[in-house]
C-alpha cells in the first residue's frame, strides 16, 4: 500500500461518547506537539454511542476549538488508514490511560501498520488525575446523577444531563 509522509500533522481518532477532560488533556498536549492536529471521531456506530457523530463532534468543537488555534475537528468511517490517506497524515496519537490499554493500544497500531507500513503511532500518557475516566463511566455516572464537574466541560454535563431527561421522560 501507498506510503503516507510523515509531515507534522498528526490525527487523533477516537470514539469520544463524550469527549472528557481525559481526552482534552491529551488534545491539548498533542497539539503543542503537532503544527496541526485532527480530532477524528469516528462514526460508524460499533459502541451503541448515546450521542450522534454531529453531536460528539459539536461538543468537541465546544469545548476545545476556543482554546486551541491549531486543532481542526472532523468525522471519519471506516477504516482509520483509509481516512489518513484521504486527509495526507501519516501520525495516530492515542492517550494510554493505564497498562491495560496498552495490549489493545499495540494491537490497534501493529494493525493500522500493517495496512500502511509509513505509519506511526505516537502514544501520550494520561495524566494521572483522569486515568480512571472513560467515556462509559462518565455517563453512568450521568445517569445517577452524579456531580461530573471533575471529569467533564460544562457543557457535556449540560448535554448528558438533557439526554438522560429526556430519556426519563420518554419512560
Ligand atoms: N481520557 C479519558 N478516557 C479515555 C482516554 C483519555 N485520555 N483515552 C481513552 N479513553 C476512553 C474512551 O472514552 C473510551 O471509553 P468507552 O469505551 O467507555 O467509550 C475508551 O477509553 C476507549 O477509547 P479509545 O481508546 O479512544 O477508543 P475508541 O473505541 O473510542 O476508538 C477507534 C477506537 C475508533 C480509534 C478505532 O476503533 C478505529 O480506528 N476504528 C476505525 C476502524 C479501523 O481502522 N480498524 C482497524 C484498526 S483497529
Amino acid at each position: 500500500m501507498g506510503v503516507i509522509d510523515l509531515g507534522k500533522i498528526a490525527v487523533y481518532p477516537g470514539t469520544f461518547d463524550p469527549v472528557t477532560y481525559g481526552h482534552i488533556h491529551v488534545i491539548k498536549r498533542a497539539a503543542r506537539i503537532f503544527d496541526k492536529l485532527i480530532v477524528a471521531v469516528a462514526t460508524d456506530n460499533y459502541k451503541n454511542n448515546m450521542f450522534s457523530s454531529e453531536e460528539r463532534l459539536e461538543l468537541i468543537k465546544k469545548t476545545c476549538l476556543p482554546d486551541i488555534n491549531n486543532l481542526e475537528v472532523a468525522t471519519f468511517s471506516g477504516l482509520l488508514v483509509d481516512y489518513l490517506r484521504s486527509v495526507d497524515c501519516g501520525i495516530v496519537v492515542r492517550g494510554l490511560r493505564a497498562i491495560s490499554d496498552f495490549e489493545m493500544e499495540m494491537q490497534i497500531a501493529a494493525v493500522n501498520k500493517k495496512i500502511c507500513s509509513s505509519i506511526e503511532t505516537v502514544f501520550l500518557m494520561t495524566d494521572p488525575e483522569y486515568s480512571c475516566i472513560s467515556s462509559t463511566i462518565i455517563r453512568n455516572v450521568a445517569e445517577i446523577g452524579g456531580d461530573l464537574s471533575n471529569f467533564v466541560p460544562p457543557a457535556v454535563s449540560e448535554a448528558l444531563n438533557k439526554k438522560y431527561l429526556e430519556k426519563t421522560s420518554r419512560v
